[in-house]
């Protein structure tokens, strides 16, 4: 299979979308090896044709002629999906099938699709769509080092890419997938606090988000703990442990961490 292979997106929704911009648009991944498909193709048209990728309704065509499938849709649509393309032999000896679908296991897409088919779960994140992703990838059963080097080499470009046991996937689907959801809020918060202390609303975001972005690659490219970090910049009697004083007064810790805790069982109960 060639460094970029044929590819055919089934769901051009939020992930779909999100997916293919970052490799089109960000890694220069060839659009014309792209085919994604839709229910509602009309819809998406304009997008599609931004990022001069093929876009239709023609999921068969799209998995017959594709090496690579990535399955992008909303997990109660999957069953139906996989059903439909196994039954009209799209998915025999599919070099590879990858899902994003939140907590639909390895077990049910074994279940069904045609025996031997290498299937790998993938959890990314909307910031993909601008190479600031976080992916995390679950091979199944049987599939190779060199099946698995391909789904790397796909989401690679589109941020990190981790490879974990398939049992920690509804917690990574709690933190990583919705985690956005959940810094746009928080982002959102630091901003208006901004705001209430007399900054302009766009200087209050950009302060806010250019800090976010700050704080964590520190975390990242120090190796630090959070805690030693938040240490570092917390002075005896200062402005810092003042403001930390209120926040945990509000039991941030928790109620954030108590978040991702419900994020990730109701992911557990997508499939
Ligand atoms: N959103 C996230 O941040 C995120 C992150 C990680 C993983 N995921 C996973 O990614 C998957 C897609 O999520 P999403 O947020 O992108 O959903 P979405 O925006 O609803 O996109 C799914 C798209 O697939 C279309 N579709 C439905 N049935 C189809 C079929 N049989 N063939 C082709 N297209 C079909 C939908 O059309 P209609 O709208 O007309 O039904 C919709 O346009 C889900 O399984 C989710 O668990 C999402």
């Amino acid at each position: 299979m060639s460094h970029h292979p044929k590819l055919a997106i089934l769901g051009f929704g939020t992930m779909g979308q999100a997916i293919c911009a970052g490799l089109v648009e960000a890694s220069g991944y060839p659009a014309g090896l792209i085919h994604a498909v839709d229910i509602h193709p009309s819809a998406m048209k304009a997008r599609a044709e931004a990022l001069g990728i093929r876009l239709s309704k023609e999921v068969e065509t799209a998995v017959k002629e594709a090496e690579v499938v990535l399955l992008c849709v909303k997990p109660k649509e999957l069953k139906g999906l996989l059903s439909e393309l196994t039954a009209a032999g799209a998915l025999d000896h599919k070099p590879l099938v990858v899902s994003i679908a939140a907590g639909t296991n390895l077990a049910f897409l074994d279940e069904h699709t045609p025996e031997g088919t290498p299937l790998i779960r993938a959890m990314p994140n909307t910031p993909c769509s601008i190479r600031k992703g976080m992916v995390v990838l679950s091979p199944g059963k049987g599939v190779t080092e060199a099946q698995l080097a391909i789904a790397r080499a796909l989401f690679e470009p589109l941020g990190r890419v981790m490879d974990l046991d398939e049992k920690h996937m509804d917690a990574v689907t709690g933190l990583s997938a919705s985690g956005p959801a959940f810094m746009f809020v928080i982002l959102e918060s630091l901003a208006e606090g901004g705001v209430q202390c007399g900054l302009p609303r766009a200087v209050a975001t950009e302060l806010a988000a250019q800090m976010t972005l700050g704080a964590a690659s520190m975390v990242l490219e120090t190796g630090k703990h959070p805690a030693a970090l938040k240490d570092e910049v917390t002075t005896p009697a200062g402005c810092t442990i003042a403001g930390l004083m209120v926040l945990e007064d509000g039991r941030i810790r928790s109620v954030v961490a108590r978040g991702i805790e419900r994020a990730t069982q109701v992911a557990a109960g997508l499939g």
